[in-house]
């Protein structure tokens, strides 16, 4: 059977899915996505965290077209764009980086590669043969093999352990199943990383609140700034994965600047493009870009990395975010749904805690709030209230290992910095209204 745009899937489909019975997507704009079968559903978790500006912008729209009418594609290695170059000189603006350099990729897993590679190079141009890998316990950096060793999602790394392996896993930062200080952590940190061997660590990779997995748990206020001056001193890259945090989700343009930090590497997607186009960015030092000597020395990249297309629509995406204030909505707008959560949860016997920053918001729920004990995943409570809230029109984003990689229950709201206070409203709402029918 064939299918058009305007019909329900209902078999027979060629499109390898991800999901079951999936329902046609035929429009979308703002905060709100419709189906084939009419149905209005709220982008709660904003696809994939994904959407910054929300859906249907035309001005977006019409740069793409601009675009690949003027130059469509060209290749990275025989010609640069005047897209590319404007975007990256508006958007470096932007970077808690010194004189940051833009390596613009297709997602985010390509970022996190594009970025430990270039760590390993950066040591390798000083004459440094570091190859060692920091990341912590419950990060998520992406699905390709090798970021895959870094992300620490025991359902995600499940019968690839044979081409794995290789990372040294820190502690991760989570305020609420850890009570010890930054400098405690960083301490710990630091003891790990003297055990293998410092001076062989090329980069430390770090969410800087949890994201799909540990389901934006904050670290303690001095994790971060301890954790630069771990990495300062030892000569260690500071790689920021900001895929999930950057561009404005949790209210700062860089997720970063809550604690002033001036990381080494910066990587982002999502929100830069907000899924106008397939864009990851790998943004770098000028030290580090300098050493290894640009063109040629990074022996690195991909067919459409670089691409004009995307660099033009992050461009505009980047002036709607700044035209409209986007960023300070997202950080006004979090602190109103936090309030509404707060509200509405705060004394249910499953819910263990509300957390995150922005528009990057989150509930994990535990079957024992005392002993902070997570559900039997049997239960599967995450998934019946991603299932109650989408029967009741709200997607939200699921997190079943929040507790340490492998268990935990928790959703994550990340709807688009655009939507208006009664769509953030009806998203708490029906959130919790999916919350209290499925843990009665
Ligand atoms: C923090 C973080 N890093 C990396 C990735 C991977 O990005 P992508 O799915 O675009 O490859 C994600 C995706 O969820 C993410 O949240």
């Amino acid at each position: 059977m064939s299918t058009t745009s305007d019909q329900p899937v209902t078999g027979g489909t060629h499109v390898f899915p991800r999901g079951l019975q999936l329902p046609a997507a035929v429009s979308a704009n703002g905060a709100t996505v419709t189906t084939a079968d009419g149905r209005r559903i709220l982008n709660g978790s904003g696809g994939a965290i994904a959407n910054s500006v929300g859906h249907g912008r035309r001005e977006v729209a019409d740069a793409i077209a601009a675009q690949a009418v003027s130059v469509d594609y060209v290749h990275a290695t025989q010609f640069t764009t005047t897209a590319l170059e404007d975007y990256a000189s508006a958007l470096v603006a932007h970077v808690p980086i010194d004189d940051a350099r833009v390596f613009p990729v297709s997602g985010g897993s390509e970022a996190n590669e594009t970025a430990l590679k270039l760590a390993r190079t950066y040591h390798l141009a000083r004459g440094e043969d570091r190859h060692v890998i920091a990341a912590r316990a419950g990060a998520y950096h992406g699905n390709t093999r090798g970021v895959l060793d870094a992300s620490d999602r025991a359902q995600l790394r499940a019968g690839y352990e044979p081409w794995i392996g290789h990372t040294v896993r820190v502690p991760s930062a989570n305020r609420y199943r850890d009570h010890r200080s930054g400098v405690e952590l960083a301490a710990e940190t630091e003891r790990i990383l003297q055990e293998v061997g410092i001076h062989k660590v090329a980069a430390f990779i770090a969410e800087p609140i949890g994201g799909a997995t540990l389901a934006g748990a904050q670290p303690p206020d001095d994790y971060w700034p301890a954790i630069q001056r771990l990495c300062n001193a030892n000569g260690i890259v500071l790689i920021l994965d900001e895929v999930m945090t950057g561009f404005g989700r949790t209210g700062r343009w860089f997720a970063a600047d809550h604690w002033g930090l001036r990381p080494d590497i910066i990587t982002a997607g999502k929100s830069a493009s907000s899924g106008y186009w397939p864009l990851g960015l790998c943004l770098s030092s000028g030290v580090i870009a300098d050493a290894v000597g640009g063109a040629g020395n990074f022996a690195h990249g991909f067919t459409w990395s670089h691409h004009p297309m995307g660099a033009a629509a992050a461009h505009e995406v980047l002036r709607i975010l700044e035209r409209e204030s986007l960023i300070e909505r997202a950080e006004r707008s979090g602190a109103r749904v936090a309030a509404r959560l707060n509200a509405g949860l705060d004394q249910h016997p499953a819910v263990g805690d509300i957390r995150g920053l922005g528009l990057l918001r989150a509930v994990e729920f535990v079957a024992d709030r005392t002993g902070r004990t997570p559900f039997d995943r049997a239960e599967r409570v995450t998934e019946r209230i991603v299932e109650a809230a989408f029967e009741r029109g709200l997607t939200v984003y699921p997190s079943t290992s929040c507790v340490d990689g492998s268990v935990g229950d928790a959703v994550l709201l990340g709807p688009p910095f655009s939507s208006t206070d009664g769509e953030l409203e009806a998203m708490v709402d029906i959130l919790i209204d999916a919350i209290s029918a499925t843990l009665r």
